[in-house]
């Protein structure tokens, strides 16, 4: 069992869990993930490793409760534990000095990306963020993008906090700025990925996202994480998760991550109405 150290309510949906995973805080590299499934019955699902300690012996997971069982994870509390904690999964983001690099990070991405944007300074870059959120009350970890970037700014759909509007929009900017930008890396819905793809594609800026499919197993076996990039298909958990997203063929992304639906709906509610039984 996997025992939660400390836990955190970022937002009033998106929680912080630092566990006690020595193993997978001994080999955790930026942009990789671990499998997590809270007891024998549940669900398997990946979430990015946020942050790790070798010497506390952690990992620091950051979720958003979006169904069933980031609902359940998100009632557990510091001194629970996990029954599985499987990683470190995927391969590590690709980090060396670029040059001048701009993170973009929607939502629940701020958490993925603030261990690369950290290992890219650490590398020499120069780095650029941008942290966007539908609103302010759904926006954290600013601070910890801000520590490891020259500039970052922040956006909200509704304007209630920092600049009012999308984060492709400030991208643009930065690229017609005539400042040199070597690379873009973005994190957060797959929509806003696909729009952050359609933005960097005429500037001709190689730009790497983190695929979210459907995984089961995490390794490679089942082929759910099945994704095509530049015509080749491949497995996001064993190919990726980051790919180069002007090659990624989205509509198929987008299909497959709706496959399940039905169920998710159907459990969700399940879910919902033995809560309130209970309570
Ligand atoms: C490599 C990777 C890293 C991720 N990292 C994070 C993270 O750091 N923080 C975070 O909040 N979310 C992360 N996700 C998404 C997270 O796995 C899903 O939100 C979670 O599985 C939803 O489960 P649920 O039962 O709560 O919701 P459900 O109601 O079952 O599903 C809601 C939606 O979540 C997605 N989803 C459902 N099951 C899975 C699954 N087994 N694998 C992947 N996606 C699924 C589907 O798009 C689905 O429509 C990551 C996904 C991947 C592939
Ligand atoms: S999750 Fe099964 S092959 Fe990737």
């Amino acid at each position: 069992m996997y025992k939660i150290l400390f836990k955190q309510d970022l937002t009033f949906n998106t929680h912080l869990f630092k566990v006690a995973a020595p193993n997978v805080a001994k080999k955790a590299q930026p942009g990789q993930f671990v499998v997590v499934r809270i007891d024998e019955r549940g669900e398997r699902i990946p979430l990015t490793i946020a942050d790790w300690d070798e010497d506390e012996g952690s990992v620091t997971i950051v979720f958003m409760e979006v169904g069933t069982t980031t609902a359940r994870l998100a009632l557990l509390e510091a001194g629970d534990s996990i029954a599985d904690f499987v990683g470190p999964l995927g391969l590590p983001a690709h980090i060396e000095n670029f040059g001048t690099v701009v993170c973009v990070a929607g939502g629940v991405g701020a958490a993925p990306i603030a261990p690369i944007a950290r290992a890219l300074k650490k590398e020499g870059n120069k780095i650029f963020s941008i942290l966007g959120a539908r609103s302010k009350d759904l926006l954290f970890w600013e601070d910890e993008l801000r520590s490891v970037s020259d500039q970052l700014i922040v956006t909200t759909d509704d304007g209630s906090y920092g600049r009012k509007g999308v984060v492709t929009e400030p991208l643009k900017e930065l690229l017609e700025s005539g400042d040199k930008v070597d690379r873009v890396i973005a994190i957060g819905p797959s929509i806003m990925m696909k729009f952050c793809a359609k933005t960097t594609e005429p500037f001709g800026v190689k730009t790497i996202v983190s695929l979210n499919p459907i995984m089961v197993d995490g390794t490679g076996m089942c082929g759910c994480c099945r994704v095509s990039v530049g015509g080749v298909t491949k497995f996001t958990c064993v190919d990726g998760p980051d790919f180069d997203e002007h090659q990624v063929d989205w509509d198929l992304l987008f299909a497959r991550q709706r496959i399940y639906l039905d169920e998710e709906k159907c459990s969700f509610e399940r879910w919902q109405s033995q809560v309130s039984e209970r309570s």
